[in-house]
């Protein structure tokens, strides 16, 4: 099946990005807000990032003209109704992303495919909810969409091959590199990224050595770019929190446990580089590591 026209539900930090690479990448695009509210917000974050682009030559300014009249706005989930492609990427709670599931089943056409970027949930649990399983599947992409070049496409059980081919096909036309993996809860890069933090905190916590000390040696000995603890504070540390709890959930494997000292800091605010606190004080700079608040959190 060709895609021609992209829906994007879901106008947050990933639906954002994700309408703007679809849109940018040549696909007619559709951009549906799933709360109540005017979108005139999300569009100006849109249309000054795209803006910017054309100032650094990143964007020439035919193709910026081209791209903004591909990239379509609405409110309303019935002028999603003729899109081949439908990406959800709405909060990551399963009751609100099935239920939009079963709305749009009846509002899009029969032969569109419905693709969700959900991180932790199971694609079948949303399948299920519709009567199009088979071309139902799991297009995961990665924060911030536009310079991250992995897209998981998870097909569940009963995913058709077609579906998959398809949307393998869509990911290349993206620019974006494909990676086929079963529906499983944290696929490939959340399995292997979600327990490296977890330990990386539960060294902090034996005291192995200080925030700066385990960050410092994975970029120097592993040649990672950001330590694990910068970066559980990039992602946020209750996304990690929330993560690592519905991996647990799912394998009861010890290595997925959020370690107390997490659930600790959730608890208290401290999210990492969104709120400003986190393992790292962002309010100063360079950010400074918290290794005083680490050890009363130990108690
Ligand atoms: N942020 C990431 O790093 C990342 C990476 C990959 C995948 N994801 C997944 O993408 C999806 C969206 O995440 P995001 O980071 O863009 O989140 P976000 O908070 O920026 O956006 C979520 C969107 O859902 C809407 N929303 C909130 N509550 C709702 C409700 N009750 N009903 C309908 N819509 C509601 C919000 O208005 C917003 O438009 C989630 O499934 C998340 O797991 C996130």
């Amino acid at each position: 099946m060709e895609i021609r026209k992209v829906g994007v539900l879901g106008a947050g930090q990933m639906g954002l990005g994700i309408a703007q690479a679809t849109a940018r990448a040549g696909f007619e695009t559709i951009l549906a807000k799933a709360t109540p509210g005017g979108l005139d917000a999300q569009r100006g974050r849109v249309e000054k990032q795209l803006q910017k682009d054309v100032e650094r030559g990143k964007l020439s300014a035919a193709d910026h003209g081209a791209l903004l009249e591909r990239l379509g706005w609405t409110t309303h989930l019935h002028d999603l109704a003729n899109v081949d492609l439908l990406i959800e990427s709405v909060v990551e709670e399963l009751p609100v992303k099935r239920d939009f599931f079963v709305r749009l089943d009846d509002v899009v056409q029969d032969q569109a495919i419905f693709a969700t970027n959900t991180s932790t949930l199971t694609v079948g649990d949303l399948a299920s909810a519709t009567k199009r399983p088979e071309r139902c599947v799991g297009l995961h992409f990665f924060n911030p969409v536009h310079a991250m070049k992995l897209v998981e496409v998870a097909p569940s059980l009963r995913t058709s091959r077609e579906t998959v081919a398809t949307c393998v096909a869509f990911a290349t036309r993206l620019g974006k590199v494909p990676v086929v993996v079963a529906d499983s809860t944290g696929y490939i890069v959340n399995r292997l990224l979600v327990p490296y933090m977890v330990d990386a905190i539960v060294c902090l916590e034996r005291a192995l050595g200080s925030i700066a000390d385990i960050d410092a040696a994975m970029q120097n000995g592993a040649n990672h770019p950001m330590g694990p603890l910068a970066l559980a504070d990039f992602i946020g540390l209750d996304i990690v929190f929330h993560m690592a709890s519905l991996l647990h959930e799912e394998y009861r494997e010890p290595r997925f446990a959020p370690p107390p000292l997490l659930r600790r800091m959730v608890l208290a605010g401290y999210l990492g580089r969104k709120s400003g606190l986190g393992f790292y004080d962002y309010k100063q700079t360079p950010p400074a590591p918290r290794d005083a608040l680490v050890q009363r959190g130990l108690g």
